[in-house]
């Protein structure tokens, strides 16, 4: 009993709660609940091909099936899908990955709601697995910093709305937004609420619930001053902010009354969980709408969100009065190409809508605009229009980019020769911007319209804007460049490769070689005079504890190294779905090259047809033996260089004794490279 009690105590403390959010904690820990047995056999059974193509229309090219990639805009198929594989590769914009990830990334879904997914498409029944208060207490102390603010926030989010619902001051708030016109189900679904006035209740309540204080602190419910106990937020109208899995990780506080004194609006502080720039409000609720409506709706306001959801038009989301960043814009750019934004009708609306234009073209989406007749905003006119009405208005009012430029220049710049050269000037930068050529020409046509004008000038202009950047941009890129890379001297396969950035040195792309040997071939076996062994096992001996100097392949070579350690060598499917992501995008990468060898083999079957073997064993041979030698350049160069710049006598002699010994291997490694030997000697 008494155990007991200490271990939950421990627990307690280690999460930051007590016994009273346990409940919250589950539901916040419940991602890990589903069992091991269960995620294996969801795995084994989901078919890429399925998955996908219940979103992509996929057409068969050879093995494998091609169809236009759901997360960019084109108008080729370059999305590959590999069901031997069971991976998706688009060679447009690189988005990769096994039947889960795209899950995951095209419908947002958490792992285990993308895992969950799954199992019923297959009909697999789901497991829970069901921890002792041991294996508990292990996963509290693996409890990281994150998960202890994400727990902060809904117990935040929770506590505002009881009190707002449970309380007599509380009701003040909920006065307020009912008088604004919000109904119950609607307070509900945003989980609105009210803080309290007192300066530290809710900071006191948590306290006494077993929060920790740096917790709070970090995730922004409470004052970050030193020594502080206070509410960060106090009677306020409280909006929290979720994130695209529907995790509370900020609010938004309104004021009740006018007060020239004091903000509006105050936000949660940037925090481990809220980057302002990476969040739009209202997301999580309209990201199935906006797929459905191929349309993505942008206002201003918390207020401006919620009214229009109320209203029954749900594809709308929020950049909370800050300017358009570009990730907001990518999130957006996963579900739908097209955003309209919907800005108040005054000259600070106006300013508001243009920025954040430029950067929506530059990712190759459609944007529109509407400005609603002053002084309204997206709340107060869909309440005054009703719904049916303001669709209306947004049908009858919205303006591409450049004729909304024209139109709110347009008075201006028609008396003035210079405004109008200016404003020109101005819209063909925008222009410029517009990767596709095709909505270029559309672009440059309309300009040329509006402005009775010349249109093989503008088309000349806009071009010139586009070599100029694209000259700053190439010389940005070479100066990034490392270290030069001389074609000949790299394996075969390295030349056909699509090279993914950063910009990786000859030495990383022999490395790069070696890894993909692992992952592709690792558990196939090779004949070392007589013995089959593995793969693995050949190279790890023949590498003899050298490391990579790539922290990516080093951190892959690392986790086989310990692998092996355990007696465990892993197929091409483990590295697929590795639980570090860097890593498993690298084997999908890698094992999607279209050059691979096992293309023409079946490796599905890990048969090696005879007289294919040879190239097998030879393209394991050579790729080892180039990676040394490149270690063994790099290391003469190194040594050159120390020579050139160490005084000291004992040293010198020291170093020179090493170069003897690395230039005769440099010597052996290019007599080797010549003909394929078996077993270089080492
Ligand atoms: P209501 O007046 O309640 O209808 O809100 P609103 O959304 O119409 O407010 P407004 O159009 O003035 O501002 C748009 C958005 O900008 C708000 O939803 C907030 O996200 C943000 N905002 C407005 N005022 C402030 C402020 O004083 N401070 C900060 N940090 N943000 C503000
Ligand atoms: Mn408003």
């Amino acid at each position: 009993m008494q155990k007991n009690a200490n271990t939950k105590i421990r627990l307690a403390i280690l999460r930051g709660v007590n016994q009273s959010c346990i409940i919250l904690l589950i539901s916040a820990i419940e991602s890990s609940m589903i069992s091991k047995f269960t995620i294996q056999k969801i795995m084994d059974e989901a078919r890429v091909e399925d998955i996908v193509g219940e979103f992509v229309n996929l057409k068969k090219r050879g093995s494998n099936l091609l169809g236009l990639c759901p997360f960019h805009n084109e108008k080729t198929p370059s999305f590959n899908v590999n069901p031997a594989r069971n991976i998706y590769k688009c060679f447009g914009c690189g988005k990769a990955g096994d039947p889960v990830r795209f899950l995951m990334d095209y419908q947002q879904l958490s792992y285990p709601d993308a895992l969950k997914y799954i199992a019923k498409k297959y009909n697999i029944e789901v497991e829970e697995e069901y921890r002792s208060d041991e294996e508990k207490q292990k996963e509290a102390e693996a409890f990281s910093l994150t998960e202890s603010i994400h727990i902060a926030n809904a117990y935040a989010q929770k506590f505002y709305s009881d009190y707002m619902l449970n309380t007599e001051s509380g009701r003040i708030g909920l006065a307020y937004l009912k008088e604004r016109g919000f109904i119950q189900a609607t307070i509900d679904k945003f989980q609105l609420g009210f803080s309290p006035e007192g300066g530290d209740v809710l900071t006191k309540q948590a306290l006494k619930d077993g929060f920790q204080l740096d917790v709070l602190k970090k995730a922004g419910i409470t004052s970050p001053k030193e020594n502080s106990t206070y509410d960060f937020f106090r009677n306020r109208v409280m909006f929290p902010i979720h994130n695209m899995t529907g995790k509370v990780v900020g609010f938004g506080g309104r004021i009740m009354i006018k007060d020239e004194k004091a903000p509006k609006y105050v936000n949660t502080s940037e925090s481990e969980v809220y980057q302002k720039s990476k969040i739009l409000y209202g997301a999580y609720f309209a990201k199935n709408e906006i797929r459905k409506k191929d349309e993505c709706l942008m206002v201003e306001g918390y207020t401006d969100v919620i009214s229009l959801y109320q209203a029954g038009i749900e594809n709308v989301v929020a950049s909370s009065g800050t300017a358009l960043t570009v990730d907001q814009i990518r999130l957006i750019k996963r579900i739908t190409p097209n955003i309209t934004m919907l800005y108040d009708g005054d000259a600070a609306g106006v300013k508001a809508a243009l920025r954040g234009t430029d950067l929506i073209l530059e990712e190759g989406m459609n944007v529109r605009i509407v400005v609603l007749p002053s002084p309204e905003d997206p709340d107060s006119y869909v309440k005054k229009v009703g719904a049916e009405g303001f669709g209306a208005f947004i049908k009858n009012n919205r303006k591409d980019l450049i004729s909304f430029k024209a139109s709110i220049f347009a008075d201006e710049a028609k008396s003035d020769p210079i405004k109008k050269a200016q404003l020109i000037r101005d819209i063909i930068d925008s222009i410029a911007k517009v990767p596709d050529a095709i909505q270029r020409s559309v672009y440059v046509k309309e300009c040329a319209q509006l402005f009775d004008m010349n249109e093989q000038i503008l088309i000349t202009e806009t071009n010139k804007v586009r070599r100029k950047k694209q000259n700053e941009a190439a010389s940005e890129e070479r100066k990034q460049q490392q270290i030069e890379v001389r074609e000949d001297q790299l394996p075969e396969s390295v030349h056909q490769e699509n090279l993914q950035p950063p910009a990786i040195s000859g030495l990383n792309l022999v490395e790069r070689d070696v890894i993909r040997i692992l992952l592709e071939f690792g558990n196939w076996e090779i004949d070392a005079e007589g013995t089959p062994i593995s793969v693995t096992a050949y190279v790890l001996e023949e590498l003899d504890g050298i490391d990579m100097e790539h922290p990516l392949f080093k951190k892959v070579l690392d986790d086989i190294r310990r692998q092996f350690a355990n007696g465990q060598v892993n197929d091409d499917q483990y590295f697929i779905s590795h639980h570090e992501p860097d890593i498993a995008s690298l084997a999908i990468d890698i094992l999607s090259q279209p050059y691979s060898l096992s293309e023409n083999w079946t490796a599905k079957h890990k048969i090696i047809i005879p007289d294919k073997k040879s190239v097998f064993v030879k393209d394991i041979l050579s790729a080892v033996l180039r990676f040394k030698q490149f270690r063994n350049i790099a290391e003469l160069k190194k040594v050159e260089q120390l020579l050139r710049e160490i005084k000291d006598e004992a040293e010198i002699t020291r170093l020179m004794k090493l170069h003897i010994l690395l230039t005769e291997q440099k010597k052996e490694f290019a007599k080797s490279a010549g003909n394929v030997i078996y077993r270089p000697t080492t």
